[in-house]
């Protein structure tokens, strides 16, 4: 972490003649379990990793945002007091998140920064909801107001989803902005309560990226989330929140089959992430891994966005002894799978997925150890 906050500080200062004033950084995050089930008003139960993104700033006179995206190579601006939508680059994240402060009556500063992050784009590590929650932190510090992570976390959303036009929930923006070290935490994502959840000792997260990256992500999204929307209605309900196990398994048959496999990974979803709260409080890494497996069967058969390459990497994960449980993670159709394994096998847990998901689909995969990171910050340099 500190590795890169000095690298984007030297940047700044080698760009611009002076040091910077001030720092941001929001990281990237994994999901332990709890897919799908956030705008359906359930639980997830994700952690903020190491990887994320860095911010390094300072207060400009003018009524201007002036960026340099490091690991693009590109330049950006716009004014803070006219803010206009165009295309889809990096910036509109920053002028989304400038966008959101001002409606809701935060007086913005201009500012010149570089930004510069290590979470891999597209890969369902939510670099974009990191990239909202430092701009945010950025904006926030120059209008010297603290930082309230679920505010926050809604005006990502809102960036997301109005700003962007992308329906996506709230556990992402969260997570960025709420983590705790050394903890996941619960999100009932309609209450936003959050309830940490630390790791079961001797245990540790490992990141699978399979090296594929999400394709047909927002159509087949959008598509998942009506039906689970008809599913509610069905029911009668607000959202597929409100169904129990054993509602849902005494009326399954009302529904015709796909709503009804959408319906079942929801409901069993929700009540898999509570029970992995549980398992998580109680040190238990055996039984978080089987409820990570048993998830991953649900997203794989019933709710349909896991992939062969998602597949491939969580069962090259499962064969390994040291691994308690392993699944795809974050929205699908690409990008990486999570595992969790004992922490003395390490190594070798790592050289084996290395090697049997390779053999099994000729492809790279790029595996990370992490632990769980704090949350989106600003401080002065
Ligand atoms: C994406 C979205 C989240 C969530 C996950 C699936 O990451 O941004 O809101 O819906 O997919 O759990």
């Amino acid at each position: 972490m500190s590795r890169l906050r000095d690298a984007v500080l030297q940047l700044y200062y080698e760009r611009y003649g002076h040091a910077a004033e001030w720092i941001a950084f929001a990281p990237g995050r994994v999901n332990l379990i709890g897919e799908h089930t956030d705008y359906n008003d359930g639980f997830v139960l994700p952690m903020a990793i190491e990887r994320g993104i860095w911010i390094a700033f300072s207060r400009l006179d003018t009524a201007n945002v002036a960026i340099y995206f490091a690991d693009l190579n590109r330049d950006a601006s716009f004014p803070i007091d006219k803010i206009v939508r165009s295309d889809h680059s990096p910036v509109e994240y920053v002028k989304g998140m400038a966008h959101m402060l001002s409606r809701d009556g935060i007086v913005l500063h201009g500012w010149q920064g570089i930004v510069q992050g290590d979470i891999p784009v597209g890969a369902g590590l939510s670099s974009s909801a990191a990239l909202e929650m430092a701009a945010g932190a950025a904006f926030c510090a120059l209008a010297d107001r603290p930082w309230h992570p679920i505010e926050m976390a809604r005006r990502g959303q809102a960036v997301e989803n109005e700003w962007l036009g992308l329906q996506t929930g709230i556990m992402d923006q969260t997570i960025s902005a709420a983590g705790q070290a050394g903890n996941a935490l619960l999100i009932d994502c309609r209450s936003m309560a959050v309830s940490p959840a630390p790791l079961p000792p001797g245990s540790l997260v490992v990141i699978l990226d399979t090296s594929t990256r999400r394709g047909l992500v927002h159509s087949a999204y959008n598509e998942r989330r009506q039906q689970c929307e008809s599913g509610a209605k069905h029911f009668g309900v607000a959202a597929l929140r409100d169904v129990s196990v054993e509602t849902f398994m005494a009326r399954a048959g009302e529904l015709d089959a796909l709503t009804r496999r959408r319906c079942k990974h929801v409901i069993t979803e929700n009540q898999r992430t509570l029970d992995a709260f549980e398992a998580m409080r109680a040190g238990d890494a055996r039984r978080l891994g089987a409820l990570m497996v048993e998830s991953h069967v649900s997203l794989r058969d019933d709710f349909e966005v896991s992939t062969e390459y998602l597949n491939a990497i969580v069962e090259a994960a499962r064969s390994h002894p040291a691994c308690f449980g392993a699944r795809m993670t974050g929205a699908g159709f690409g990008g990486c799978g999570v595992a969790l394994i004992a922490a003395e096998d390490a190594d070798d847990f790592v050289a084996h997925v290395e090697r049997e998901y390779h053999a099994q689909t000729g492809k790279t995969p790029a595996l990370y150890v992490s632990s769980a990171s704090r949350g989106a910050f600003y401080e002065r340099v």
